[in-house]
């Protein structure tokens, strides 16, 4: 790049609003991808999780790629609910106001089984971590990006809420039921200036999905799955299967009777 031509990048950057993006679940995987890919595209970024080594490299690394203090991060468990809402404050403060554009909870747990069987207090984790996390914590972003009257919260939910099957219900459930409170956000923030985007990936090759044996040829990288996540974000899209071949797959998964349901592999 030519000085001027970086003079002008410079100055284009400069005068452009600042856009910022909170991940909840950036540590690792898709997470960290989306972190990576928001702030490849100028976005601020405060980063959470609970590994503080994680999202410290990740920081390190996204600020040195941007030349400035483009990310922050906060350790915290999506489980610690109470914490949320003074949590969430200091984030819109710390990104400074009206700044505030995209909300994205991507925490989830799948906990390996080598028996095809969870235990209670793994199923309750599932369902507090991949679901009443999201509920929490995309509940009190709908509050603030509503009072500012713009704004994208994204749920990044799974094809595995379409259809029950033998394999793991409660994980299953978890993503179920937050597609379905999804929806209903969407329908409830109508008018008010806020996009509610559901993501559902397919495989995704990442620490949770490490221990199993995917199809390969349908399984994608986490920084696939981040780029078509944001642009789909970006676009206002309601629902997006990542990648988009998964509609046509789930929608027969979803005609099919309860007889072959019982033989399915999974
Ligand atoms: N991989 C796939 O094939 C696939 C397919 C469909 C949907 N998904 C969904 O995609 C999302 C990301 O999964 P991934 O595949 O990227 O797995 P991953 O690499 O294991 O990432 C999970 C993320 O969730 C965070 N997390 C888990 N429990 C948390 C807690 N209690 N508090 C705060 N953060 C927590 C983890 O951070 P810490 O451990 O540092 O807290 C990590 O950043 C999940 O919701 C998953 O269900 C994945």
């Amino acid at each position: 790049m030519t000085d001027q031509a970086m003079m002008r990048a410079q100055q284009t950057s400069a005068s452009r609003p600042r856009r910022g993006a909170l991940v909840i679940g950036a540590s690792s995987g898709i997470g960290a991808a989306l972190a990576r890919e928001l702030a490849r595209r100028g976005y601020t970024l405060a980063l959470v999780a609970r590994r503080e080594d994680r999202l410290g490299s990740l920081r390190d690394e996204i600020n040195r790629a941007s030349g400035r203090d483009s990310a922050r991060v906060y350790v915290h468990d999506v489980r610690d609910y109470d914490a949320v809402p003074d949590l969430l404050r200091q984030i819109v403060t710390d990104l400074g106001a009206d700044t505030l554009q995209m909300v994205v909870y991507t925490a989830g747990i799948m906990p390996d089984s080598a028996t095809g069987v969870w235990s209670f207090a793994e199923e309750r984790a599932m369902l507090e971590t991949n679901t009443i996390g999201a509920i929490r914590w995309l509940g009190s972003a709908a509050e603030a990006l509503t009072a500012q009257g713009h704004g994208t919260l994204v749920g990044v939910s799974s094809v595995a809420g379409e259809r029950g099957r033998r394999g793991n219900s409660a994980y299953q459930a978890s993503k179920a039921a937050l597609t379905t409170w999804l929806e209903s956000l969407r329908y409830r923030l109508k008018g008010s200036g806020v996009r509610v985007v559901t993501a559902k990936p397919g495989y995704v090759a990442t620490e949770m999905t490490a221990g199993m044996k995917l199809p390969q040829r349908a399984t994608i990288s986490a920084d696939e799955a981040a780029r078509r996540i944001v642009s789909a974000a970006e676009r206002g899209r309601a629902v997006t299967y990542v990648p988009g071949y998964w509609r046509p797959i789930m929608w027969t998964v979803r005609q099919l009777p309860a007889f072959l349901m019982t033989r399915l592999p999974v």
